[in-house]
């Protein structure tokens, strides 16, 4: 059997869009003189800012995969020998604790488990104790290789009644899950190639009043990360190093589809193919990371392999069968495959095909499950 139309679900990278492939397609200028190039920057920005509630002049969007973002929100917020406070439920949150060590600040870890969540009772009493020096705090969003999404409203919440600055992951939550900055974010970091649908390549940041004034007080002295050369040139439209025209016409274009769809349209039906996912996964006796389904992501389901079944094999199956499925990483690494529901891969097509193919590659690992039975109880999670 020759498959050539495999469908990339894996949690990010994406599958692209047809439309936002097309808009990449156009011909390119000179970003660094075209105007033309300027007002689709803009508007790229005052749709974001529109999507996190955050003011036009305070999104960036620059050229570098979103662990840049991860970086620059340390580096321009954090001193040599300054205490951080690192709230961590997963791979990308205990990766804070490691940029903080570099760049000279000492982190403060509040850990729990990958499988579950940060809880907001619990936080409030660490920044007021062990934290309480901490002038950052750093957590992630959406844990994507364990699958969960942490309440951030209400984090945020406790992070501000104790006047402490907020940075975000948010890397694969942007565009599938409300976001509001004005909860108390200072730092908002997102990436293209998770919900919006691109190749990566942008970082996306947000950031509050609070975070520029630090940022002045930090005084960090690099330059591709500074997010001081940013401010005054973006309303300037003199970019501290040449822009890619391609992956923002594709982010344009990524935009304007959230936009006709609207909003909670568009975060409902994450909700809803999530719902569908993690019904189907349980409908086949396997295990989802997150301890409650409560916790599981909208844009992300994990899950770990049945016993006795390799997940490498049941990858690679996967693709004879058309879906280009995930697996994790850290200690989840070779016992966890994820499936990412992102964007325009949160459909009730692209998933009926991602499940069909994940149910025949566990077959051929000798798992037994019926396509059938699967597909309806996805649908049946969705509502469909
Ligand atoms: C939560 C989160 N943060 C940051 C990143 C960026 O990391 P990477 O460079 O591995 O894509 C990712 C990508 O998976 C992510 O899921």
């Amino acid at each position: 059997m020759l498959i050539t139309d495999t469908l990339i679900v894996t949690p990010g990278p994406t599958e692209i869009p047809h439309r936002v492939l097309l808009a990449m397609a156009k011909r390119t200028t000179n970003p660094d003189l075209d105007p033309s190039f300027f007002k689709l920057y803009d508007e790229a920005r005052s749709m974001l800012a529109n999507m996190l509630s955050a003011q036009r002049r305070n999104i960036i969007i620059w050229v570098g995969e979103a662990m840049s973002g991860l970086e620059a929100a340390v580096a321009n917020l954090v001193r040599s020998g300054d205490k951080v406070a690192v709230l961590s439920n997963g791979f990308f949150g205990d990766a804070f604790s490691d940029l903080v060590s570099s760049y000279g600040g000492v982190p403060i870890l509040h850990r729990v488990d990958y499988s579950s969540v940060l809880d907001p009772d619990k936080v409030s009493s660490f920044l007021r104790n062990e934290a309480k020096e901490a002038r950052v705090v750093t957590m992630v969003h959406c844990e994507t290789p364990s699958g969960t999404l942490n309440n951030l409203r209400e984090l945020a919440k406790v992070v501000k009644s104790e006047d402490k600055l907020l940075v975000v992951d948010a890397v694969s939550s942007m565009g599938g899950v409300d976001i509001d900055v004005k909860w108390g974010i200072d730092v908002l970091i997102g990436g293209s190639q998770k919900v919006l649908n691109l190749p990566s390549g942008l970082t996306i940041l947000a950031i509050s009043d609070d975070a520029w004034s630090e940022a002045e007080r930090v005084g960090y002295r690099g330059f591709y990360l500074n997010i001081k050369y940013w401010r005054d040139a973006v309303e300037k439209m003199e970019f501290p190093y040449t822009h890619s025209e391609s992956l923002v016409y594709g982010l344009v274009e990524s935009l304007r589809m959230i936009n006709e769809e609207g909003l909670s349209n568009v975060y409902s039906r994450h909700r809803a193919i999530s719902r569908g996912v993690v019904n189907a996964i349980e409908s086949m006796g396997l295990k989802i990371v997150p301890d409650s389904k409560e916790y599981s992501s909208p844009t992300v389901t994990a899950f770990y392999v049945p016993n006795n079944v390799s997940e490498a094999k049941v990858r690679e199956s996967a693709l004879k069968y058309g879906a280009f499925i995930a697996g994790s990483w850290g200690p989840l690494r070779g016992k966890v495959l994820r499936i990412g529901h992102m964007g325009y891969t949160a459909s009730l097509s692209i998933m009926t095909s991602a499940l069909m193919a994940l149910t025949k590659a566990l077959n051929d690992s000798g798992y037994r499950v019926k396509v059938g039975d699967v597909i309806e109880a996805f649908l049946s999670g969705v509502g469909a």
